[in-house]
């Protein structure tokens, strides 16, 4: 993970790094630091700590330039220490750099590059890659290259970066050149965003927003020579390249808390325009069916499938197990949902009539990317349901849906979730729809998702309620998630969002099965949130409550409106409204997300930046 920014240009650069690292903190915050070219030195200044911290030693201390890079650090190697903060430097200060990544080979390096007589101050992976790029800068200037030209510089970088075995985005300066900034990628996401006059580069394209619209993603073994005026893209197999430049469409309000505390709940009360967002133009009234129009497979290959496998990490694998209910039920047929993370070691049979769908909010997920590519390499489409335009995932991906949920900065995703169930539900009814669902049938699934963003809406009135049942909840130290059918992906991922933003500890469980294990944990410090709308499977879930009681474990109910058998067991009951089972999760999931959210805040958590998470995962 990590965030990196850079800027060459004519401005004051440290204003630019803080902001950037600011809005890229959601990849990592446990510290954090600038380097700046300023008057022939490069003045570097870094704490562990979030960015205000950072921002608040440059107060003290500060730095004048117009060339420089930021980081903000997610650990990987090395505790979260100012000496291991980035950036890192590399020789007597030849070369300094960040990177967002993991180096698996740098203890050899290490101790190579320490028998060549480099002193390693930080216990980092990073550190090696800046005293081998400084090495290579040496040797070159040892076999005659001139150390003023530009050229050297590139050079000591390509023949450095081959030696590295890992992950990386990288962004370098050189002492002695004022007028460059180097980026490389491999498996880190890095783009270049071109401006008049000046440039940037950064993880992402949200330090961007405001300065630059137009922008160049990276591909691995790229690396950019980016001065204020130009930028060249080299690759190590092809050498120079024509960089496609890109225009982003962001709008800056889209990144402000828009009068809500924090971004969590503002994104959970954006629900019901992203789920609006994710089925405008995709409801084929004639048809009765859903159309999407990135998925590049005929209705041929479409017709040939004869088995999904879905996979992702966290929320968005949790999204991926409501898709594997829904498909089976709407298409008959068999989905498989696998964690990324096992699916890229494993070695399953994926004949060629398998489709598989990556699942990824950021669409950076180094898991969930290498199972892709993985795939890939097994001659199967591409395919993904991913968030953010641009990233490597979308990219790299052959075909797939776009959730336009906007950015989703809280780091415990929200509105990702239910706009990937929303596009699942619209893939469901497309299988389906050319196999057995009939077109009364198909119908009937689009007025019902045509009035989801109504019933979200409506969902949210709870928030007063959630709160209130937050306050008298909030100081527990254990709970379960119980929920049956579309609810037991619901209930894991309750449990996930209640982990995460409170340390609360919470386990999901599909509520019958609880008897075998979690049942132990009951009793009257323990409270079990039950989601338990009405549906065919109610009265079972209802004994499931009553099991609870009868241990003298709280309960906190999600109930369908009006449903007075549920208030009459539960301690506290929250409802939601009435819709099909299988859009239940659409509206369940809200006050799962909200009770998070509030049992967070009483704690005095860090709701939208919790402690060693981040928003996206680019390592193993
Ligand atoms: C991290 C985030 C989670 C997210 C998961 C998968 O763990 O904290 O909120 O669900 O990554 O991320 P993705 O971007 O691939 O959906």
């Amino acid at each position: 993970m990590c965030g990196i920014v850079g800027y060459i240009g004519s401005r004051q650069v440290s204003d630019f790094l803080i902001e950037g690292l600011r809005r890229l903190e959601y990849r990592g915050y446990d510290s954090a630091g600038v380097a700046v070219m300023s008057g022939g030195e490069i003045q570097v200044r870094k704490r562990a700590g979030r960015v205000h911290e950072l921002a608040a030693l440059i107060d003290s201390s500060p730095v004048q330039g117009n060339l420089g890079v930021g980081h903000t650090r997610w650990a990987t190697h090395g505790e979260t220490t100012d000496t291991n903060s980035h950036p890192h430097i590399g020789g007597n200060g030849t070369v300094v750099l960040v990177h967002n990544g993991v180096i698996e080979n740098y203890a050899a390096l290490r101790t190579q590059l320490q028998g060549l007589g480099y002193v390693f101050r930080t216990a980092t992976d990073t550190e090696a890659i800046a005293h081998l790029i400084a090495h290579h800068f040496d040797e070159l200037m040892l076999m005659g290259e001139n150390p003023a030209d530009s050229q050297t510089c590139l050079r000591a970088v390509e023949s450095a970066l081959p030696k590295l075995k890992g992950t990386y985005g990288l962004a370098i300066l050189f002492k002695d050149h004022p007028e460059l900034l180097i980026a490389a990628r491999n498996g880190s996401p890095l783009v270049v965003g071109v401006g008049q006059g000046e440039n940037f580069i950064a993880s992402d394209a949200s330090p961007l927003v405001g300065h630059t619209n137009e922008v160049v993603y990276l591909s691995d073994h790229e690396i950019a020579v980016v001065r204020a005026d130009s930028f060249e893209v080299h690759h190590r197999e092809d050498g120079r390249r024509d960089p496609s430049i890109q225009v982003i469409d962001h709008v800056s309000e889209d990144i402000g808390l828009g009068g809500f505390e924090h971004y969590m709940l503002k994104e959970i009360f954006e629900q019901p325009q992203t789920i609006e967002n994710a089925l405008r133009g995709r409801l084929d009234d004639e048809e009765a069916t859903a159309r999407f129009g990135g998925l590049n497979l005929t209705p041929q290959q479409l017709r040939r499938i004869n088995r999904v496998v879905l996979t992702g990490c966290g929320t968005s694998w949790h999204a991926g197990l409501v898709g594997e209910y829904l498909i089976e039920e709407f298409a008959r047929l068999p989905v498989e949902v696998e964690y990324a993370s096992e699916l890229r070691y494993r070695n399953p049979p994926l004949s060629e009539s398998t489709m598989v769908f990556a699942i990824t909010q950021s669409g950076e997920t180094a898991d969930t990317l290498a199972a892709m590519r993985e795939c890939k390499r097994k001659g199967l489409p591409s395919l993904a349901i991913c968030n953010v335009v641009g990233s490597t995932i979308a990219r790299e991906a052959d075909g797939g849906v776009y959730l336009h949920a906007g950015p989703e900065i809280g780091v415990a995703s929200t509105k990702a979730f239910t706009s990937q169930v929303t596009v699942l539900t619209l893939l469901a009814l497309m299988l389906g729809r050319m196999r057995n669902l009939s077109f009364q049938a198909g119908s009937r699934i689009i007025s019902h998702l045509r009035a989801m963003p109504e019933a979200i809406a409506r969902t949210l009135e709870c928030n007063d309620a959630v709160r209130d049942v937050a306050s008298r909840y909030h100081d527990v130290s254990n709970t379960l998630y119980l929920g049956r059918l579309y609810n037991f992906p619901v209930a894991l991922e309750g449990a996930l969002k209640l982990k995460e933003i409170s340390y609360v500890h919470a386990e999901g469980y599909p509520a019958a099965e609880m008897k075998h294990g979690p049942i132990a944990l009951v009793d009257e410090h323990t409270p079990s949130v039950f989601i338990v709308p009405r549906g065919h499977i109610h009265p079972k879930v209802m004994s499931n409550m009553e099991e609870i009681k009868a241990r003298k474990g709280p309960i906190i109910a999600i109930a369908t409106e009006g449903d007075d058998k549920v208030s009459a067991v539960a301690d506290e009951v929250i409802f939601v409204p009435d819709v099909e089972e299988y859009l239940q999760p659409l509206v369940t999931a809200i006050p799962l997300q909200l009770l998070a959210y509030h049992i967070a805040v009483l704690r005095g958590c860090n709701v939208d930046r919790p402690r060693n998470l981040a928003k996206s995962v680019t390592v193993e």
